[in-house]
Formats: C-alpha cells, sequence, structure tokens
C-alpha cells in the first residue's frame, strides 16, 4: 500500500493535475482534501483539454474511486457543472464512483459575494479568485458554516440557515454596503443542491479506513502551492487553507501512518497568480516569452501569471515544510528556446548574502535573488521519453536543482500531454 501525498512547491499552477492524472494510473483512491474551486487543474489526454476545479484529477481513468475529502469546500454549482462537462463530453467512465464527505463545507452565495465585495474595496487586494474561498473557511472556523450534511436536513437547514444569513445580510449591508440575500432564494437552492448531490456522499472516513486496511494505492491531490499556504506563505498573500503536505491528514481524515511518500511538484520555471511578494519575478522579456511559451494563464480565472526564474531559497522551503521525498519538475520544455536560464541561489537582504527566507514582516519582500546562470540546451525536448537523451545542459539543470534541494526527481515534465513525461522511476 502506499499514500502517496502530491502537493504544489511553489505558488500554484505546477502541472499538479497533469501528473496526478498521470501517476493516477497506478492508484486505487484520489483525493482532494482542501481548497475548493480556487483550483484550476488542468489535463490533456489525446490533444481533448479538461479543467477540473473541484473534482480529483483521477476522474478521467476507470476503476478509480475519486473523493473530495472533509477539507474541501464546495461550491455546488461548481460541482454539478463540472459533473455535466465530464458527462457531456463522454469523460467520466460508468464505473467511476465520486464520494463525497458528508463534513466538507459548502461555499454559499454569500461567501462569493462577500469575496467579491471585499476585493473591490480593499486599498492591499489580495488578487483572490473571487471564489468566496476565505470567507467559506472563516465560517468553518467560527463555527458557522454550512456543511453537506446540513443540505440533506431541509427542516433543521432552515432553522440553521436563518440564524446565519440574518447575520450575514447585516453584515453585507451595513459593513460591505452590498446587496442583502433572499432568505427564500438562498434555502431553496440549497435544498435542491441537497437532493442532486445526496447520492455522493459518504462517510469518507470510513471509506479511507477500509481502503486503507485493503492496502490500496491512496493519492492525495494538493491545491494550489506551499507558498499560498495559509500559515506558510506569504500571508496576507495567501489562501484560507493549508496548502502543506500535513493537511492530507487532517483534509482527508486519516492517520498520518497512511501517508508513505510526499511528492513535490516543481515547475522549471515560477509562477504567481494574484498579488504578493514574488522575488524571482521577470517583469521584462522574459517574462513574456514564459507567459507565452508555458501558456501561464489562471485555470480558473484567466488571468496572466506573472512570471519568473525558478526560485530555490523558497523551494527548500518547500521541501522542508512539507517534508518532499520525490520531486516532479514540470515544462522543462517551455525553456527549449532560451539561451540561458537563471536559477535563484540565494538572496541579497540588507545588504548581505542569505539563503533562507527571511523571517519578520513580509521581509521577502525587500529579498533581490542572486542568480547562478545555466547555458540553454536550445533543442525540442517534448518528444524525449528516455533521460539519457535529454541535452547536457537540461541534465545539468536538472542536477543542480536536485542536489542544491538534497532530493530526488523522479519524473520530469516535458508537454501538457498525459504521457510526455520522462520517468526515472516508479513512484508507486
Ligand atoms: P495545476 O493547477 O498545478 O494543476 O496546474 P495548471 O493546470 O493550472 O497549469 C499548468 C499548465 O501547464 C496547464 O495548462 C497544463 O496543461 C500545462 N502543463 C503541465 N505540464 C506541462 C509540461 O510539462 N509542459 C508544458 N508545455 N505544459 C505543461
Ligand atoms: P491551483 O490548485 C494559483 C491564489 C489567488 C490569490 C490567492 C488567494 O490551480 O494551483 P483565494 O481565491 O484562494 O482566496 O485566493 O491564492 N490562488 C491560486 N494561485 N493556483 C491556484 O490553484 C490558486 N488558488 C488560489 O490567485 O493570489
Ligand atoms: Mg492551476
Amino acid at each position: 500500500m502506499s499514500g502517496i501525498v502530491l502537493i504544489g512547491a511553489q505558488w500554484g499552477d505546477e502541472g499538479k493535475g497533469k501528473i496526478v492524472d498521470f501517476l493516477a494510473e497506478s492508484a486505487n483512491v484520489i483525493v482532494r482534501f482542501q481548497g475548493g474551486n480556487n483550483a484550476g487543474h488542468t489535463l490533456v489526454v489525446n490533444n481533448q483539454k479538461i479543467i477540473l476545479h473541484l473534482i480529483p484529477s483521477g476522474i478521467l481513468r476507470e476503476n478509480k474511486i475519486c473523493i473530495i475529502g472533509n477539507g474541501v469546500v464546495i461550491d455546488p454549482s461548481v460541482l454539478f457543472k463540472e459533473l455535466h462537462i465530464l458527462k457531456e463530453n463522454n469523460l467520466l467512465p460508468d464505473n467511476t464512483n465520486l464520494l463525497i464527505s458528508s463534513s466538507a463545507h459548502i461555499i454559499m452565495p454569500y461567501h462569493k459575494s462577500i469575496d467579491s465585495i471585499r476585493e473591490n474595496k480593499a486599498t492591499t487586494k489580495i488578487g483572490t479568485t473571487g471564489r468566496g474561498i476565505g470567507p467559506a473557511y472563516e465560517d468553518k472556523v467560527a463555527r458557522s458554516g454550512i456543511r453537506v450534511s446540513d443540505l440533506l436536513y431541509p427542516e433543521h437547514l432552515k432553522e440553521k440557515l436563518k440564524i446565519i444569513l440574518e447575520e450575514k445580510n447585516q453584515y453585507i449591508t451595513k459593513v460591505l454596503n452590498g446587496a442583502p440575500f433572499d432568505f427564500d432564494g438562498v434555502y431553496e437552492e440549497s435544498v435542491k443542491y441537497g437532493e442532486m448531490i445526496r447520492p455522493y456522499v459518504a462517510d469518507t472516513v470510513e471509506c479511507l479506513h477500509k481502503f486503507i486496511k485493503e492496502r490500496k494505492n491512496i493519492l492525495f491531490e494538493g491545491a494550489q502551492g506551499t507558498m499560498l499556504d495559509v500559515d506558510h506563505g506569504t500571508y496576507p498573500f495567501v489562501t484560507s487553507s493549508n496548502t502543506v503536505a500535513g493537511n492530507a491528514s487532517i483534509g482527508g481524515g486519516v492517520p498520518m501512518s497512511a501517508i508513505t511518500k510526499v511528492v513535490g511538484v516543481v515547475k522549471a520555471y515560477t509562477t504567481r497568480v494574484g498579488n504578493g511578494p514574488f522575488p524571482t519575478e521577470e517583469k521584462s522579456k522574459v517574462g513574456d516569452f514564459l507567459r507565452e511559451k508555458g501558456g501561464e494563464y489562471g485555470a480558473t480565472t484567466g488571468r496572466p501569471r506573472r512570471c519568473g526564474w525558478i526560485d530555490l531559497v523558497s523551494l527548500k522551503r518547500a521541501i522542508m515544510l512539507n517534508g518532499i521525498d520525490r520531486i516532479v519538475v514540470t515544462k522543462l520544455d517551455v525553456l527549449n528556446e532560451l539561451d540561458t536560464i537563471k536559477v535563484c541561489v540565494s538572496y541579497k537582504y540588507k545588504g548581505s548574502e542569505i539563503d533562507t527566507i527571511p523571517y519578520g514582516l513580509n521581509q521577502i519582500d525587500s529579498c533581490e535573488p542572486i542568480y547562478r546562470e545555466f547555458k540553454g540546451w536550445r533543442k525540442d525536448i517534448s518528444h524525449i521519453r528516455d533521460g539519457i537523451d535529454l541535452p547536457v545542459e537540461a541534465k545539468d539543470y536538472l542536477k543542480f536543482i536536485e542536489d542544491y534541494l538534497e532530493t530526488k526527481i523522479s519524473i520530469v515534465s516535458v508537454g501538457a500531454e498525459r504521457n510526455e513525461n520522462i520517468v526515472f522511476e516508479n513512484i508507486f
């Protein structure tokens, strides 16, 4: 049995979806454990592109069980739209099982409204996806959230929602100057979604424990990235959940002993969407090149992603925080045409050179990257499937990353298609 946690090691969009879809071939169960539809995970299979926001990226494989765990926040309208698109494109194998935790929290219409109004008004904008993620997690921690289980009992929901909505409307109208929500509308929609979600609801903790006992292979699919973690990221420019590997245990509902390996997905350069510090950002032609070559536009919001060089200082932090055992490097092919490739190996901070992220109040903002330069390979590598065939310059680049991070690279992804990979070792 393997319990593999796959997480993003940067600021999200590392290519987690593609790698989960690839690895899912060897998995029995795929679990989303945090985040919501702020995520946009892109899968390309036989030239067909599919973007998943909520449903685990194992859904395209046959005979797999996909679980949306208790740590996820669910917008039912997005969930059913996603299922509809999959069915319409004949991408939902008949025997696919989707199980949804009864304890997962629901993103309610007022959460989305609060998220948007706050972002519009704020002087320091986070640049959220506007999907209601933060407000839904706030309510979870405040113990005033609506959970999947609440939707299944209309009478109980009515009582609970009345009290909650009254308070939300006060806040929306008096503090945010927004429009109030009509109780009947919100209630009726919630009851409707409750009926639609009922067939998928399960005690996913019991299910996962059964799978662990049966020694099944379980793959935990992270969303966002380490530097967006609410505790460990570039706060306040973060998402509202813990994105690090440790949360797979809590958000999936499994003991830590069920986790046998942590895989960190690392893009061969760095991107960030939304605001906040990004030391290696290139607001230059190089940034534009990476954006165009890498198709770096948000899979959820369509926003252009900020682009820059790989940052080994922040990646070293990600290795520490997650306990990354193996690395998957993605999008190496995007660097094909470059003469020179830069790698950030330390920062200049207050006149000295440091190789850790300085602590304190967003001190990372005042860090200037110090680079080591590598010669580009200037060849197409997307057809390569055996590491031996990689140009020597690409080998040097990867070797340097491995040595600096003291962590082995298991897979190098050289294209968006499911099988465009160089596999150095089996992850399961
Ligand atoms: P995720 O959120 O981590 O799943 O990543 P996204 O799907 O948001 O962004 C990754 C983008 O890169 C998607 O458009 C993928 O199809 C694409 N992609 C993934 N791996 C590769 C790769 O190795 N090469 C290229 N060229 N594109 C890739
Ligand atoms: P995947 O899973 C990249 C960013 C937003 C914003 C911040 C907070 O596709 O890698 P939120 O809506 O979560 O409150 O926004 O987090 N963000 C992501 N950036 N990839 C993601 O997911 C993201 N999910 C949220 O842009 O800066
Ligand atoms: Mg994404």
